[in-house]
């Protein structure tokens, strides 16, 4: 079987990207030399599990949102002390995005940065949390709120991991996929598992490459997510991140079509894309309030002045400022949403 090797150009920071059935197994060789001793980060319901050759000791951490936070990191920060972690060993994240965010950050701040080398273990994760080195907890006033760019020494996609992934987290990851169907256009449902993942491991990793810290191209990795961050939060994670991506690159299109930077053809495509293609929910189940979202959006952390969105355009997808309340009521109005 062959498996996919994808760099991330960073220069002295550059590190590889292995995606394929069974490369757990090749863990050992993305571990940094220095690296004596390592903690593996991971969940409980998390199947695949790393054999190590140097001494090592598995910090499970808890499932679900609400264990994302300062409270898990202080817990970790803790067992890398108990186990004499230094900052020439290595921390190994065992899991989906939450687990690669957590244990990034957790790295990125032990002995003021350890190296991290992740497994993801879910679809977000190997397409996109696990890439690009973003980490972090939320805290009660948003997600993601407190963190650090931390790149990981190597990351590892094993594709058996997804054998027993639910179907839920399936759908969310295809939400990502169908992100970088709208980024560049390909039609990656056309590919086999193993080259899907890897193309958008190589979409990524050129983004990345690009604008590391987000100064400008990165900031296209987030188109859907300003609707989606409001959407999840409000919702209280009941809908989840790549679910509530599929409905904000909805919005995204209609903001777009609003601001008459696309026209209604483009719009329908997005419909066709997201619901029959990808067959994601093209709106939530649930009441929204559009003036609560519409405050939650305001206060993105991507928001630097105003409202700021990323949106399809005559040119392509770009981050477009001036966007008002007026166009995100057009917005809401046009996707017929069920309003509490
Ligand atoms: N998930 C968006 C990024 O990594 O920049």
């Amino acid at each position: 079987m062959t498996n996919h090797r994808v760099d991330v150009a960073l220069g002295d920071r550059s590190y590889s990207v292995l995606v394929g059935h069974g490369v757990i197994n090749q863990l050992e060789e993305l571990l940094p030399k220095s690296a004596k001793r390592a903690v593996v980060i991971t969940q409980n319901n998390i199947v695949l599990q790393p054999e190590l050759k140097i001494p090592s000791t598995t910090v499970v951490i808890g499932d679900g949102e609400e264990h994302k936070n300062l409270q898990t990191i202080e817990m970790l920060s803790q067992k890398f002390a108990e186990f004499g972690l230094t900052r020439n060993d290595v921390v190994v994240g065992v899991g989906g995005g939450m687990v690669t965010d957590i244990a990034g950050f957790a790295a990125a701040s032990w002995h003021r940065g350890t190296p991290v080398v992740h497994v993801a273990t879910s679809l977000v994760g190997m397409v996109d949390a696990a890439i690009g080195g973003k980490t972090g907890v939320n805290i009660a006033q948003g997600k993601n709120l407190v963190g650090a760019f931390w790149q990981p020494s190597g990351v590892l996609c094993d594709l058996d991991a997804l054998k027993t992934l639910p179907q839920r987290e399936m759908r969310c990851g295809l939400g990502e996929v169908a992100k970088y169907h709208f980024l560049t256009g390909d039609d990656l449902l056309a590919l086999e598992m193993p080259e899907r993942i890897a193309r958008c491991v190589e979409i990524k990793a050129k983004i990345v490459a690009a604008d590391e810290r987000e100064s400008g191209s990165r900031a296209l990795l987030n188109y859907g997510h300003t609707l989606a961050h409001a959407l999840e939060r409000s919702s209280n994670f009941s809908l989840a991140h790549g679910e509530a991506v599929a409905v904000g690159m909805i919005f995204a299109a209609h903001v777009a079509h609003a601001m008459q930077r696309i026209d209604q053809a483009r719009v329908d495509e997005h419909y066709r894309v997201i619901g029959q293609t990808y067959g994601l929910k093209v709106k939530p189940d649930e009441k929204i309030d559009r003036h609560a979202l519409i405050n939650l959006m305001k206060h993105d952390k991507k928001a630097i002045s105003g409202l700021t969105f990323v949106l399809d355009g005559p040119s392509g997808i770009e981050v477009v400022a001036g966007v008002t309340e007026a166009h995100l009521s057009q917005a809401f109005d046009a996707m017929q949403l069920i309003e509490k």
